[in-house]
């Protein structure tokens, strides 16, 4: 460890099993980072997203949860970490609707653990060379009418259990950053989709039920906006963010790229040559937000950050992996997944 530690930056990776942690790890291993990936493995958690990453030099995983003082401080000291990227959470709304405490628990509770112990091992050396890169969301800002953007400067107003969890994190990660001095930044994303993202999202549950040729569930009447965006162009605004975000500084992720759900589920089985009989409107999501989207001017300008990937091209791309990696999923859903569907889903 001594020989890397003045070139390479050390990174504590938490989540990095996710859908979007993986990715990211994926993104930056080939650079000059030595990576270590805490992760609790939940239902979400897939040591199948980083397969061929697991022998490299510069990578360690570690199974353990964020909450666990005693485990971050030891892999804290132990790898002399740098920075944090704080991935983990339960990030799925349905589910906090179904099941409030673990969201609390782990998005925020968990957080808070992290920042705690990372603020006493770091301080004792001065912040020098540290941060810690809060990975939040755009629906801690709540819902908005049909006209406008959010801004970093938006109100937080979070509708859900899960984005409560997410804005009570994002105030404690403030905190710290205006009592203690604590190197801290907070990214906020909009929708993300692609690569090993969990078949209970939007975007990869209605795939894989198109592919099976099974009904295509659409929450209310299907007009709610999200503003969708490839994960590698997430990643690639992390990135941003470690190399050159201004500590104490929120940044706002987006595609710039608005697109009603009915749509996207037509451009899905579009891509696979369904039928639109697929489709089967059921009941609305309590709570459920009505448009999200993203002003993203201030990462572009300050961090001259940009999206690569159109959504049309992203989400052909995105169908592609899914009909490429049936083995993946295939094995998702014949697990606890068949439980948590008929809870969602059946008599809706
Ligand atoms: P995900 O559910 O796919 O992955 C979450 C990961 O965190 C899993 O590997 C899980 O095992 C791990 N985890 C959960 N609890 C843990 C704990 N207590 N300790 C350690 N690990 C734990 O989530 P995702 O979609 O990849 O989202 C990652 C982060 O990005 C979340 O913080 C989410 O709020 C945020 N985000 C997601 C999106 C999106 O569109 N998916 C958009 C913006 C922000
Ligand atoms: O905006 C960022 C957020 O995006 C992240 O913070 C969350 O972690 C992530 O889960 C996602 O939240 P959403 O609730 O927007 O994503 P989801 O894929 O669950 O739903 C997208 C839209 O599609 C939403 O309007 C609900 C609708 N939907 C979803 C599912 C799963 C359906 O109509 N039918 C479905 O079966």
């Amino acid at each position: 460890m001594s020989k890397r530690s003045n070139t390479v930056k050390k990174i504590l990776v938490t989540g990095g099993c996710g859908f979007i942690g993986s990715n990211f790890i994926r993104h930056i291993i080939d650079k000059d980072y030595f990576v270590c990936n805490l992760d609790k493995l939940t239902y979400a958690g897939n040591l199948d997203n980083l397969k061929g990453i697991e022998g490299r030099k510069n990578y360690k995983f570690i199974k353990g949860d964020i909450s666990d003082a005693k485990t971050v401080e030891g892999i804290i000291l132990k790898f002399d970490v740098d920075i944090i990227v704080n991935f983990a959470a339960e990030s799925h709304v349905d589910r906090s609707i179904l099941g409030p405490e673990i969201f609390t628990k782990t998005n925020v509770l968990g957080t808070q653990v992290l920042l705690d112990v990372s603020r006493n091992c770091w301080s004792r050396k001065g912040y020098k060379g540290k941060r810690f890169v809060q990975i939040s969301t755009d629906e801690v800002y709540g819902s908005l009418g049909k006209s406008g953007k959010f801004k970093e400067t938006t109100s937080l107003a979070p509708n859900s259990p899960y984005s409560a969890s997410k804005a009570a994190a994002d105030l404690l990660v403030n905190a710290y950053r205006q009592t203690f001095g604590y190197p801290a930044i907070i990214s906020r994303c909009s929708n993300n989709y692609g690569p090993y993202q969990f078949p209970e999202k939007l975007i990869p549950l209605m795939i894989i039920n198109a592919i099976s040729n099974r009904k295509l569930p659409v929450y209310g009447d299907g007009l709610n906006v999200r503003d969708w965006l490839y994960v590698e162009d997430h990643c690639s605004a992390i990135e941003a963010m470690i190399r050159k975000g201004k500590l104490g500084e929120v940044y706002n992720i987006g595609g710039n790229n608005e697109c009603q759900n009915i749509k996207v589920v037509k451009l899905i089985l579009k891509e696979l040559g369904k039928p639109l009989s697929l489709i089967s409107y059921v009941a609305d999501r309590l709570g459920h937000d009505r448009r999200y989207a993203m002003d993203a001017g201030k990462i572009m300008r300050e961090l001259g950050w940009r999206p690569k990937h159109r959504f049309e091209k992203g989400l052909k791309d995105t169908v592609r992996w899914y009909l490429n990696n049936k083995d993946w999923w295939k094995k998702i859903i014949s697990g606890e997944y068949q439980q948590y569907y008929r809870k969602i889903y059946k008599g809706r």
